[in-house]
């Protein structure tokens, strides 16, 4: 009895070492290296939006390594792809929080996604900034999320504005998928502002993901021949839309949101969506001198130019590399206080202030696109031209 006790006692001890042991290794490699996760649809219908952010993102930590890292610790990068699905998003998150124990998230792209992604983030006490979510609510989830964009009740009031404003609307119509919980925002605050400011909402049509024949849709549009069509989704079905909205013989101006911005939107739309306008986050005409900079190096690194998306998770990036910095720690309480105290921190996109809800106040641009042609590939290409800065 007694020397099973000692036994007992004696494996007690050396399991106990062997835990103390790797969990030192394992804080020792943690507590050197700042380790970032990054959320975005790197496969799937927007998959140019998941290459934008990762682009951007690398060629942050990059430069930022090159001059020592983050109070001299490396940063290294974790991606998970959430092929622009909230469930996926869920699952992103819980990885790299546990397996990859990350110190902070930048991610993701898509509301929806951004939303069930940050609920595991809040859980997790893990500080999160969503570099394009414009959703209201994504920040709402609690005080570790933050984001590096304007959110929809400005982008829809800007939008709005414009066409009553700049256009001359009276009437407008909108199409939206009703289960996204960007498009639901962005058609409720347009609709909203337009009606303020005296214009007429002519039809409402709602879709279901992955729906591609709108034509039931588009035929009440039709009757009533809007001044305006409002088409708040991603590239992917916005191209869909006006293809089929232009075949059906509707004459309306296109308008839109951020989720236009691709290079992909002309590919699928062709010439139906030229002169169509939408809202964006930065224009690369636009040129303060940080984002020539960041144009500059995109430019050189991944030969091409950076759309909106690039530009905020380069954003992102930097607000979030600031408040490690100023924490110089990599505790999430810690992280998550130095974010919120960041106000007047230049960015590509503009200067960065947060509010209470962690949304920073910013500048819209509007574009249109411009100049649809064929490349030399035979695809359908577009130009985006400047056409206003809307502070506000
Ligand atoms: N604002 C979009 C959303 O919340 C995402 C997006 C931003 C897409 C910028 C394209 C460009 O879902």
């Amino acid at each position: 009895m007694l020397r099973n006790r000692k036994a007992l006692l004696l494996l007690v001890l050396i399991l106990s070492m062997v835990v103390t042991l790797s969990a030192c290794g394992k804080n020792d490699k943690a507590d050197d290296e700042i380790r970032i996760g990054v959320l975005a649809p790197m496969t799937g219908a927007a998959a140019t939006y998941g290459e934008s952010t990762w682009n951007a993102v690398v060629l942050a930590a990059e430069e930022r390594n090159s001059k020592g890292g983050i109070n001299g610790k490396e940063i290294k990068l974790f991606l998970e792809d959430t092929r622009l699905d909230a469930n996926e998003g869920a699952n992103g998150a819980t990885k790299l929080i546990e397996q990859d124990k990350v110190h902070g998230i930048i991610g993701a792209v898509a509301s929806s996604v951004s939303m069930a992604a940050s609920s595991v983030a809040q859980r997790n006490e893990v500080p999160m900034i969503s570099p394009t979510s414009t959703n209201e609510a994504v920040t709402k989830q609690g005080d570790f999320i933050f984001r590096a964009c304007f959110i929809d009740p400005f982008q829809g009031y800007v939008m709005a504005k414009f066409a009553i404003e700049e256009l001359g609307a009276k009437t407008a119509a909108v199409i939206y998928d009703n289960g996204n919980d960007y498009t639901v925002g962005l058609t409720e605050n347009f609709v909203k502002a337009f009606e303020e400011m005296g214009g007429t909402v002519t039809a409402k049509e709602t879709y279901a993901a992955n729906d591609q024949n709108f034509s039931a849709q588009l035929t009440k549009i039709r009757r009533d021949e809007p001044d305006v069509l409002f088409l708040p989704d991603y590239y992917n079905v916005v191209g869909l839309i006006a293809r089929q909205a232009r075949d059906m013989g509707i004459q309306s101006t296109f308008l839109g949101g951020d989720g236009w911005d691709s290079p992909d939107l002309a590919k699928i739309a062709g010439p139906s969506i030229e002169g169509g306008y939408f809202s964006n986050h930065y224009s690369p005409d636009n040129k303060s001198p940080i984002a020539e900079h960041f144009i500059d190096a995109y430019r050189a690194k991944h030969g091409s130019t950076p759309d909106a998306l690039a530009a905020l998770a380069y954003d992102a990036a930097l607000v979030l590399f600031e408040a490690i910095e100023r924490a110089d720690s990599t505790d999430g309480k810690a992280i998550r206080d130095a974010m919120a105290s960041i106000s007047n921190f230049e960015v590509v996109s503009g200067s960065i202030t947060f509010d209470e809800n962690r949304n920073p106040v910013k500048s819209a641009v509007v574009l249109q696109v411009d100049n649809v042609h064929k490349n030399s590939n035979d695809e359908w290409e577009a130009e985006q031209k400047f056409i206003k800065m809307v502070n506000p």
